[in-house]
């Protein structure tokens, strides 16, 4: 039976992947993360009796651990989604940013060539390394700009996006230099269960539950494109299944929202499924101090792997955000196991000063 290795599995897209390939796909999963504190293993829970599904706790810089991963299983592809990936954690802290997506990404495309040198015929026609990358990259759009398209320049802004970049550029070398048969995926912000709750959307569930202040960075006005994130993984799926080989393929939910709708938007659906006797949930919202360097818009033209892989979204944003608010309602366990003492140094970190 043939086997994938997925990188970064136990974070939020990580997981949704698996649990989505282990129950569409019939290939083997070999899920590699060193579980920083994004990575959680109840997130691989659903898997956990599959023998298809087998998980290793290591790091993506490790060459002598992904080699011997590569040696033992000779996957047919590796999926790569482990990263550093908060724009506010990158602003406080880049040096693991640089470590994990640049460097990090430069080991296993190192690992991956070296396996992929030694395999022969039909193997190594076959094998593919799908580098997973963000929207982020292209920089910032105004309100008036096209979309971004795969041509678009890079014009990262935050630390994060600069090292997302540095590691697609990497990823393209690869295979431009040495031949390694590589695809890469640049998509717009994800939604959906197993997001921590650092970021925007469960963020806000989280607090609004809570009766806590709901945090909008400046006038809440930035934009940003929504795709639910079991779309994200259908997309990655088809990429892998149909992509050429050394293309970039961008995936996006054509659902521009600033987040002040976003945030409305929650705050409504928690009003009707859950309604605090206190009062409607807008009445949380909070304005704070903006974010440096805030990106005000990212767009999505996802017309490529429309036309050429006939991938589109299956959900609307409107289906997406109350199965997701209803993920975060059924599932409080595993939202108060993941903001643990650490969570807590990170949320007075970032809004303290704000
Ligand atoms: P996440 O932070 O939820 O998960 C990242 C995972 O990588 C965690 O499980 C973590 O333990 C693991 N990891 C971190 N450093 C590692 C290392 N050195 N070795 C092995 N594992 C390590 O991130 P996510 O939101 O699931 O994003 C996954 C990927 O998708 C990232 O590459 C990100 O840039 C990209 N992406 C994310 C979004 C989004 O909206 N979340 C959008 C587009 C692209
Ligand atoms: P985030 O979920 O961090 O994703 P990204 O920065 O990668 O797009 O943030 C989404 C948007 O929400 C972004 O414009 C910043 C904003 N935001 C807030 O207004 N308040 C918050 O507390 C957070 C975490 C984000």
């Amino acid at each position: 039976m043939a086997t994938i290795i997925v990188t970064g599995a136990a974070g939020f897209i990580g997981s949704n992947f698996v649990h989505q390939w282990i129950a569409q796909e019939s290939d083997s999963v070999v899920s590699l993360d060193a579980l920083t504190y994004a990575g959680n293993l109840a997130n691989l829970a659903p898997v956990d009796a599959d023998p298809r599904h087998r998980f290793v706790r290591g790091d993506i810089c490790d060459e002598a651990l992904v080699a011997r991963l590569f040696a033992e299983h000779r996957p047919r592809a590796i999926v790569h989604f482990a990263a550093e990936s908060h724009v506010d954690r990158s602003i406080h802290g880049p040096a693991e940013f640089v470590r994990t997506n640049v460097t990090g990404t430069f080991s296993l495309l190192q690992s991956a060539l070296a396996h992929w040198r030694g395999l022969e015929g039909a193997e190594r026609d076959a094998f593919r390394f799908l580098h997973v990358s963000t929207d982020e990259v292209y920089g910032s759009l105004s309100p008036t700009d096209p979309p971004f398209a795969e041509t678009k320049a890079y014009e990262p802004n935050s630390p994060y996006s600069a090292s997302k970049a540095a590691a697609d550029h990497l990823v393209r070398a690869w295979h431009h230099t040495y031949g390694l048969p590589v695809l890469t995926t640049n998509c717009s912000n994800n939604y959906g269960p197993y997001q921590f709750p650092e970021k925007l959307i469960p963020l806000v569930i989280h607090n609004a539950l809570a009766g806590r202040p709901l945090p909008i960075y400046g006038d809440g006005s930035n934009v940003r494109d929504w795709l639910y994130v079991g779309d994200h993984c259908r997309a990655i799926r088809a990429v892998l299944r149909g992509g050429v080989t050394g293309r970039v393929y961008n995936v996006g939910g054509w659902n521009e929202k600033t987040n002040l709708e976003v945030v409305h938007t929650i705050c409504d659906l928690l009003d009707a499924m859950r309604p605090d006797p206190a009062g409607p949930h807008r009445r949380l919202i909070t304005y704070v101090k903006d974010r440096p360097g805030h990106d005000r818009r990212y767009a999505i033209d996802a017309r490529r792997i429309a036309e050429e892989l006939g991938w589109r979204p299956a959900r609307t944003f409107e289906t997406g955000i109350r199965e997701t608010v209803r993920w975060y309602l059924d599932n409080t366990k595993w939202v108060a196991d993941v903001v643990s003492g650490d969570y807590r140094t990170w949320v007075s970190r970032n809004y303290s000063d704000r």
